[in-house]
Order: C-alpha cells, then sequence, then structure tokens
C-alpha cells in the first residue's frame, strides 16, 4: 500500500460496511470462468487472488477440487462474507495482508486479477506489476481482466489504456494475449482487457 494512500484498509472496509461496493459482481465472471475451465484437472498449483473482495473465483476453484488456492485481501468484511459463504474454504488460505508486503514463499504459479489493479493508486501500477513478478515462478501466469477506459468520476476506480499498462508489465513479463476481451459482463463490455502474461525467466531478473 501507498504509505500516504488514502486508500487503505480502513477505507475499503468502509466500502463495504456501508454497501458502497458497486464493482461486485456476486459471481464469477465469464472471462475467468472460461479461463478456470480450461486449466485442467485440478492438481498442487498455487493461485492467489489479490484484492479479492468477495472471492467469487476462489470459491469456484475450490468447490472444483482445486487444494491451493490463496486469497489476499486488506479488508476483513469481505474475507468474513467469504467464510460464511464457503466454510470449508481453509482459514489459512485467507490472508488479510496487504498485496506489497505478500512474499512467494513458496513462489505462485496463476496470479488472478479483477478489479484490484484499477482500485490502486496510480502511482502504484508498476509496483503492483514488480510484486506480480516477485510472487511468481518463473513462466508462471498472471491473468485477469484490465479496464481499457477512462471514468468520467474521480476513482477509484482508476482507468486507463492497454498502452499505458504494456510500459508497467513489459520488463517483467511476456504477453501471451492483451487484448479486449471477448466475454466480459454487459456493463463492461468493450471496456476491459483480458490479459495472461507470462513471468519472464531472464537470468538475474527479479
Ligand atoms: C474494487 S475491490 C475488488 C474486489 C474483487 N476483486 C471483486 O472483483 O469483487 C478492490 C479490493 O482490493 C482490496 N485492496 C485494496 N488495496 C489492497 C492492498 N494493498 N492489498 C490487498 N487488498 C487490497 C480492497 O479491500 C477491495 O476488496
Amino acid at each position: 500500500m501507498h504509505p500516504d494512500s488514502q486508500l487503505d484498509a480502513a477505507y475499503w472496509q468502509q466500502r463495504y460496511l456501508a454497501g458502497q461496493t458497486g464493482w461486485d459482481a456476486g459471481s464469477i465472471t465469464p472471462p475467468l470462468l472460461d479461463y478456470f475451465r480450461q486449466l485442467g484437472l485440478p492438481d498442487e498449483r498455487r493461485i492467489l487472488i489479490p484484492g479479492a473482495g468477495r472471492a467469487y473465483e476462489a470459491e469456484y476453484l475450490h468447490r472444483q477440487g482445486w487444494p491451493n488456492v490463496w486469497v489476499a485481501d486488506v479488508a476483513p468484511a469481505p474475507l468474513h462474507d467469504f467464510q460464511q459463504r464457503v466454510p470449508t474454504f481453509p482459514a489459512a488460505h485467507l490472508l488479510q495482508q496487504d498485496f506489497f508486503a505478500l512474499e512467494p514463499t513458496p513462489a505462485f504459479d496463476l496470479i488472478v486479477e479483477q478489479t484490484f489493479f484499477c482500485a490502486l493508486d496510480p502511482s502504484l501500477r508498476l509496483a503492483y506489476a514488480r510484486q506480480c513478478a516477485h510472487l511468481l515462478r518463473p513462466g508462471g501466469t498472471l491473468m485477469g481482466l484490465l479496464f481499457d477506459t477512462e471514468f468520467s468520476q474521480p476513482g477509484p476506480p482508476f482507468g486507463g489504456s492497454r498502452e499505458e499498462y504494456r510500459a508497467y508489465f513489459a520488463p517483467y513479463f511476456d504477453f501471451a494475449h492483451f487484448e479486449t476481451a471477448t466475454n466480459s459482463l454487459p456493463p463492461r463490455r468493450g471496456r476491459e482487457l483480458f490479459i495472461c502474461l507470462k513471468r519472464k525467466r531472464l537470468p538475474g531478473s527479479y
């Protein structure tokens, strides 16, 4: 978290308590569902969902039998809601922690992004890309959705463009997919990028 940021745990907790959670789709979204369905059978792959909120993606993966799914969020309320909804999910895999303080012990195979990047102060975008690279094993995957649009209201969410984002991720990732999503939720249609990035294997790289 940015040391000066007003977008701290208290801010997000208050948004949940006040029911101001317009980002919350209420279930797993089609792009993530379609991606997960092609992952094959559940195995030991370590999957991190940061800024997960109520973590419908983690619920889906858990119910499919994936054993190594981890959820991180700074706000306690959505984690509590998740625990009530999915009591069989391992409590130790629910991390009430700052994403930027997470450590790769051990490294993750997959990080899932949905409306977390756009919730961060834009000054943290390069740090986000670097931290994802830090947490992933070489060859590991960062996938999900990024808004490719500007918003008329002050953020969060903070908008941006694919050209801007490319510059943050290019030092650390190879780009497998970086194009307008074809299966977005209707209100987001045409305004979000589907990304699937592979953590570079450069010797001596992060
Ligand atoms: C816009 S919400 C999106 C939640 C969820 N991904 C979804 O799509 O419903 C952003 C989430 O990021 C969390 N968050 C904000 N800053 C964070 C940080 N530095 N580390 C971890 N979580 C953070 C907030 O508490 C909030 O749940």
